[in-house]
């Protein structure tokens, strides 16, 4: 029998995958602000039920790859039926805590966390394995909740500032490269690591 904790995470990803949240959170426009993805390969950390990976695979195209990783098995299974529904190839999911560490997935050119920096444990840890993960030129896009009252969301005692969002990545070794500021919920901030 499903518990009622699967049918919570049912509903919390119906509402992840609404259409209404295109409009606050474009998945397309998000991902743009890392460039031509064309050909690239980029990992979703804590992916969840798949919103941004069936964009990324679409705007990777056939010679790009995309990897999503989330430690929830159902958002991993989710994710696969909207990839294999549009009929992708060219993308891997892995049921993966963030925080284990060595990750060993191999390398990407952008590595994306959406509304989930908050959410980890340890993110020192999270952005550890991020580092390793990067190429040398590689950019990491953060994208996460302001931290002021809103209907929806998560709780704002749970969230990060913009500013304590930016002193982790500082501390962590990555310099900001970009920012949209148009998001009307949402900082997005683009790095690349620092190189020694
Ligand atoms: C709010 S959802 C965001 C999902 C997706 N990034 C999006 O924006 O639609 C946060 C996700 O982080 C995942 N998560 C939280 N901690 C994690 C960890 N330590 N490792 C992997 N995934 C984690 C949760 O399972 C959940 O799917």
């Amino acid at each position: 029998m499903k518990d009622s904790h699967h049918s919570d995470l049912i509903e919390f990803y119906k509402i992840l995958l609404s259409d209404e949240r295109k409009k606050w959170q474009n998945p397309q426009l998000i991902l743009r602000q890392f460039g031509d993805l064309k050909g690239k390969r980029l990992l979703e950390v804590a992916c969840g039920p798949g919103y941004f990976l069936s964009h990324a695979a679409t705007l990777v195209g056939p010679q790009g790859f995309v990897l999503g990783i989330d430690s929830q098995p159902l958002a991993i299974e989710i994710s696969r039926e909207r990839l294999e529904a549009v009929g992708f190839s060219n993308y891997r999911l892995v049921i993966k805590d963030a925080m284990e560490t060595p990750w060993h997935l191999g390398t990407f050119d952008f590595i994306l966390i959406a509304n989930a920096l908050h959410d980890f444990g340890d993110a020192n840890i999270v952005l550890r394995n991020v580092s390793e993960s990067l190429e040398p030129d590689g950019k990491v896009m953060i994208v996460d909740w302001k931290k002021t009252h809103t209907k929806f969301g998560p709780p704002v005692e749970k969230r990060l500032s913009k500013k304590q969002a930016e002193a982790i990545m500082l501390q962590a070794g990555f310099s900001k490269t970009s920012s949209y500021e148009r998001l009307p919920y949402h900082y997005l901030l683009v790095w690349k690591k620092n190189i020694r």
